[in-house]
């Protein structure tokens, strides 16, 4: 098993390139399965997300190449359209495979996710908007199975604006027969990024990026051609990365418009925060001041840096409240952080974080994504080494992020747990 060590206590300085966004390049990859033909996409990280969607792409019978950043996918042959649960189990978002296979093909045969770390993480609202559009919804042996001769557009109200949601119902609706209104839609930045490239192949998709969503049906779509944007909560992890270390990073790809929430926080906190053409500069300024947080749809402050921005908070001055708004159970990395000697209390959504003077060093597990990049930022602030176990967790979503660390000033290196 791997791990990684950290030798901490060093400030970050230094330029760095963030990689192109997972959560953005994963819908997109899956809106190749609307359109017969070659689709490019570049700037796509190279992440194990991004190899389990090579191989659900494979296994419905696309032919995948891979060179660098560019990923393009050849569907010419026949379409299959079940997704097996050993693919599902390893990566929820395979469920974006069930709107463009039942839009393009009129059946799609999906294997339900199940629970993970953070919470139930239900699909009902994406089935419950593909119903509205003339699906048959059937449950089997743990697949979920749609059918429809052609899907119809219709009103479809979300009752929370759930991202993944949205996306599969945008890309069904871009098919279908007639208009699809989505009220209440998510609306993130891979929102308006998945519209754009509904867009670019032919489909027609207004109003992503506001709460109502309209889509009006095309016959067929032509193969897409689209650059993927830079990864926000990437951005964001290094970001906070600077303040921790009392740093100063340059962030190539943190753009102003995908980072409101996250900049007030760090303002707020004491750091300067000043854009630049293409991104943002980060500095530390010596003290760490206390703050709130309470996490939300975009434009809210996003779930997915709640673990990062924990961490900053461990050391900060004064006591900070956390509130988990979108997941039931989010704070598996708070037991970790304590182990580094963080005062941290829990009681349902809440989190309190009394700030200490300094973090110490320690062994501790990666109990999801973001709580990775969460024990990544306290061992790089933390005073001598820390270990990392289950790293797996850190691969799905962090191009390089050992290289990248240590090209800022970081001591931090990947290792067997034997130490070999
Ligand atoms: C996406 C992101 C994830 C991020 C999350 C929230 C991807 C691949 N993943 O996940 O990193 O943390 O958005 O910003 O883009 N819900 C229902 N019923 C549904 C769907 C969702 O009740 O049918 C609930 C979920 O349980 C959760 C909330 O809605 O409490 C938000 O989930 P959702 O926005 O769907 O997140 P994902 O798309 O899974």
């Amino acid at each position: 098993m791997e791990q990684i060590v950290i030798h901490g206590g060093r400030k970050l300085s230094g330029r760095v390139q963030v990689s192109g966004a997972k959560n953005s390049a994963l819908p997109l990859l899956f809106a190749t399965l609307l359109a017969p033909g070659t689709h490019r996409l570049t700037n796509v990280p190279a992440l194990r997300d991004i190899d389990t969607v090579e191989k659900l792409l494979v296994t419905l019978g696309a032919e995948v190449r891979r060179e660098g950043d560019l990923f393009e996918v050849c569907l010419n042959g026949k379409t299959e359209t079940t997704a097996p649960y050993d693919l599902v189990r390893t990566m929820r978002a395979s469920v974006l495979v069930l709107g463009p296979l039942v839009a393009r093909l009129g059946h799609a045969r999906v294997s339900l996710p199940g629970g993970c770390a953070i919470g139930a993480r239900p699909i009902n609202l994406h089935l419950k908007g593909l119903e509205a559009m003339g699906a048959e919804i059937t449950l089997d042996h743990g697949y979920v199975e749609a059918r429809c001769d052609r899907l119809k557009g219709a009103r479809i109200y979300l009752d929370m604006p759930t991202v993944g949601g949205t996306e599969n119902l945008m890309m069904a609706a871009a098919l279908a027969d007639g208009t699809t209104v989505l009220e209440n839609a998510a609306r993130e930045p891979e929102i308006v990024e998945l519209a754009e490239a509904i867009n670019a192949m032919g489909g027609k998709v207004a109003g992503a990026g506001t709460d109502t969503v309209t889509i009006e049906g095309v016959d067929e779509l032509r193969p897409l051609e689209f650059t993927v944007m830079p990864d926000r909560i990437e951005a964001g992890t290094f970001m906070i990365a600077a303040v921790m270390t009392q740093g100063d990073i340059e962030v190539v790809g943190a753009l102003p418009d995908h980072q409101e929430a996250l900049v007030s926080k760090l303002e707020e906190a004491g750091a300067i925060v000043t854009p630049f053409d293409g991104g943002m500069r980060v500095q530390g300024t010596g003290t760490i001041q206390s703050v709130d947080i309470r996490t939300r749809a975009f434009p809210g402050f996003p779930t997915d840096m709640q673990a990062q921005f924990m961490a900053l908070m461990c050391l900060a001055n004064g006591t900070s409240v956390i509130n988990e708004r979108v997941f039931e159970n989010r704070f598996m990395h708070v037991c970790e952080l304590q182990r580094m000697g963080a005062d941290i209390t829990i009681e349902g959504h809440t989190a309190t974080v009394r700030g200490i003077k300094k973090l110490l060093g320690a062994p501790v597990m990666a109990t999801d994504l973001r709580a990775s990049a969460s024990l990544i930022l306290a061992g790089l602030a933390a005073e001598n080494t820390t270990q990392i176990s289950r790293i797996y967790h850190l691969d799905r979503g962090y191009e390089q992020i050992e290289k990248k660390l240590n090209a800022l000033g970081a001591r931090i290196e990947r290792c067997r747990a034997d130490g070999v």
